[in-house]
């Protein structure tokens, strides 16, 4: 079980990554207004949203304490990532203030994760 849990750290992990990395190779375009959505930041919220409803059951599972609301903060914060990557995913254009946003709520989720003991 151990190995189960420590398998999907590493993929939430990998969907920060894609989440991230999607849009810190935006940047530069968000400075000029023309950054968009690639579909791995997508991907990479999906795959948050998968990963991180998994580890709550595989830690539910073993009887490991699960800080409700610290879980619940994350995930509301991600559905309004989730929600503006997936309205926007084909607009060539993503204003710069929304895009920013997205980067920042990821942000914002990352410390939560780290900082929140
Ligand atoms: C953008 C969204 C998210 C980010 C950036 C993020 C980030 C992280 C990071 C960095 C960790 C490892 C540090 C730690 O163990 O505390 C982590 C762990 C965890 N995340 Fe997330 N997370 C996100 C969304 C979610 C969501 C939506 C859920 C649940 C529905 C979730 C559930 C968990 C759980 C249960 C762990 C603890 C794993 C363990 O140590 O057993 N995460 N998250």
């Amino acid at each position: 079980m151990d190995v189960l849990l420590h398998l999907f750290v590493g993929l939430h992990i990998i969907g920060i990554a894609a989440l991230l990395g999607g849009f810190l190779t935006q940047m530069k375009a968000m400075g000029q207004g023309t950054a968009r959505f690639v579909p791995g930041m997508l991907h990479g919220a999906l795959t948050m949203l998968v990963t991180g409803v998994a580890l709550v059951g595989l830690n539910e599972a073993q009887g490991a304490h699960v800080d409700n609301i610290k879980i619940g903060i994350k995930l509301a914060v991600l559905i309004v990532i989730l929600a503006l990557v997936y309205v926007k995913r084909d607009e060539e254009k993503v204003d710069k203030g929304m895009f920013g946003l997205v980067g920042l709520l990821t942000m914002v989720n990352i410390f939560i994760a780290v900082l929140w003991t």
